[in-house]
C-alpha cells in the first residue's frame, strides 16, 4: 500500500480522493491549512498535515522531519487551488506559485514522489471554436480566457519544463456530485421550478461525476504513463438544455425558463465582484468567471485518456445527477 500525500484535502474534490485513498487501504496524508474546515476528514486513519504552500523554507523543513519518520510519499496528488479569490492576482500565486513551491521543495528535501499529480483544469485549454463547435482536443492550443485558466496553464508550463519530478497532470471539466456547491444552484433553481440561461439555451457542455474523476486520478497511479496531460469528462458532451431536461426529470419539476441576456449577466458579476470586495468574501461569480459561463462550447474530446488509461467513467450524467440530488435530499440541501 502506498503512501500518499494530498493536497486540498478540505475541499469537495480532495475530501473524495482522501476517501477513496482510504478505501483502497493506503496511508493518507491529508494536507490543509489552519484556517480549513476538516469536518469531511474526521476518520483517524486520516493522517492531518498542516502545510503554508506560500513558504517553501518551511515546506522543506517539514519533509525533511517526515523524512526520518515514512521515508518518502509514494505519490502526491496537489489538488489544492484557488477557484476563488479577491484579488486576481492571487490566482497566479496559489496556483502557480505554490505549485512551484511544492514541488521545488520535495527535489530540495530529496523526497520526490514517484509520481506528482497535478489536478488542473479544462479552464487552462480555454473554449472552443464557436463556429464548428468541434470538442476542445489535446492537439489544439491552450488558449486560457480567465486568470484562473491562465494561472493553471502556468502551473503546468512549469511542470513540463522541469525535469526533477515525474508528473501526470489531469484538466477536469465541470465536476460535479455530493457536496459541489456549483452545480448545487443550478440544481437548485430547478428544484424551485426555475431554469436559468446565459445569453443562450444551447451552450455545449462537458461533465465529469467526482467518483470517476477520484477513481481515474487513483488508477493513473498504477500505470508507467508519466509526464502527460490529460483532460477528463465522462467522455460525453451535452447541452446545457439537456443538463436541465435531465435536472428536471430526476427532480421530477415543471420549470419557468429565463434566459438572461449576457450584458445583463456581466452587470450583475460586476455588482457581485463589488460586494465580494466590500464583504471581503471571495465569490464564484466575477466578470472573470462571466467570460468562461458565457463561451458556448466547453465540449472536450477525452478519447486520450479513456485510451490511455482504460477509463470507463461509471456515471453518465443521468446517473450521476440522479446521485447527487439523492445526496442533496438526503441532507436536506433540497
Ligand atoms: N470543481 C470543479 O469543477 C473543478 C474543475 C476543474 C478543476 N478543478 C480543480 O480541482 C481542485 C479542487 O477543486 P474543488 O472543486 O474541490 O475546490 P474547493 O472545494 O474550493 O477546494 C479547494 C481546496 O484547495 C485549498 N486551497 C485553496 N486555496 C488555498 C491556499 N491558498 N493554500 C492552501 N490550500 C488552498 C482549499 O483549502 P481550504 O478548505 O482551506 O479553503 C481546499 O481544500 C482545484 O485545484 C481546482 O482548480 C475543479
Amino acid at each position: 500500500m502506498a503512501k500518499i500525500l494530498i493536497t486540498g484535502a478540505s475541499g469537495f474534490i480532495g475530501g473524495f480522493l482522501v476517501e477513496h485513498g482510504l478505501s483502497e487501504n493506503h496511508t493518507i496524508y491529508a494536507a490543509v491549512r489552519a484556517s480549513s474546515n476538516t469536518k469531511n476528514l474526521s476518520d483517524p486513519k486520516i493522517n492531518i498535515i498542516h502545510l503554508n504552500l506560500a513558504d517553501k523554507n518551511s515546506l522543506v523543513q517539514k519533509w525533511l522531519n517526515l523524512r526520518k519518520e515514512i521515508g518518502k510519499f509514494d505519490y502526491v496528488i496537489h489538488n489544492a487551488g484557488a477557484t476563488k479569490v479577491l484579488d486576481k492576482a492571487d490566482f497566479e500565486t496559489i496556483n502557480t506559485e505554490y505549485t512551484k513551491n511544492l514541488v521545488e521543495s520535495f527535489v530540495t528535501a530529496g523526497m520526490i514522489p514517484d509520481k506528482f499529480v497535478y489536478i488542473s483544469s479544462l479552464a487552462a485549454y480555454g473554449p472552443g471554436n464557436e463556429n464548428t463547435f468541434d470538442p476542445i482536443k489535446i492537439s489544439d492550443t491552450p488558449n486560457p480566457i480567465t486568470n484562473y485558466g491562465k494561472s493553471k496553464l502556468k502551473a503546468e508550463q512549469f511542470l513540463f519544463h522541469q525535469n526533477k519530478v515525474p508528473f501526470l497532470i489531469f484538466r477536469p471539466t465541470g465536476v460535479y456530485g455530493p457536496r459541489d456547491t456549483g452545480y448545487y444552484k443550478f440544481i437548485k433553481s430547478i428544484n424551485n421550478h426555475i431554469e436559468i440561461y446565459l445569453g443562450s439555451t444551447h451552450q455545449k457542455l462537458s461533465f465529469i461525476f467526482v467518483h470517476d474523476l477520484v477513481s481515474l486520478i487513483f488508477k493513473s497511479l498504477q500505470t508507467n504513463n508519466i509526464n502527460k496531460a490529460y483532460f477528463v469528462t465522462d467522455g460525453k458532451n451535452y447541452t446545457s438544455r439537456q443538463f436541465a431536461a435531465i435536472t428536471k426529470k430526476i427532480l421530477n419539476k415543471k420549470t419557468v425558463r429565463i434566459i438572461f441576456p449576457l450584458f445583463f449577466v456581466k452587470f450583475a458579476a460586476y455588482l457581485s465582484e463589488c460586494f465580494a470586495l466590500l464583504t471581503k468574501k471571495p465569490t464564484l461569480f466575477t466578470t472573470d468567471k462571466y467570460k468562461e459561463i458565457t463561451r458556448q462550447n466547453w465540449a472536450c474530446d477525452a478519447s486520450e485518456t479513456i485510451g490511455d488509461f482504460n477509463f470507463r467513467p461509471r456515471y453518465n450524467l443521468q446517473l450521476g445527477v440522479k446521485t447527487t440530488v439523492e445526496w442533496y435530499k438526503k441532507n436536506r440541501w433540497l
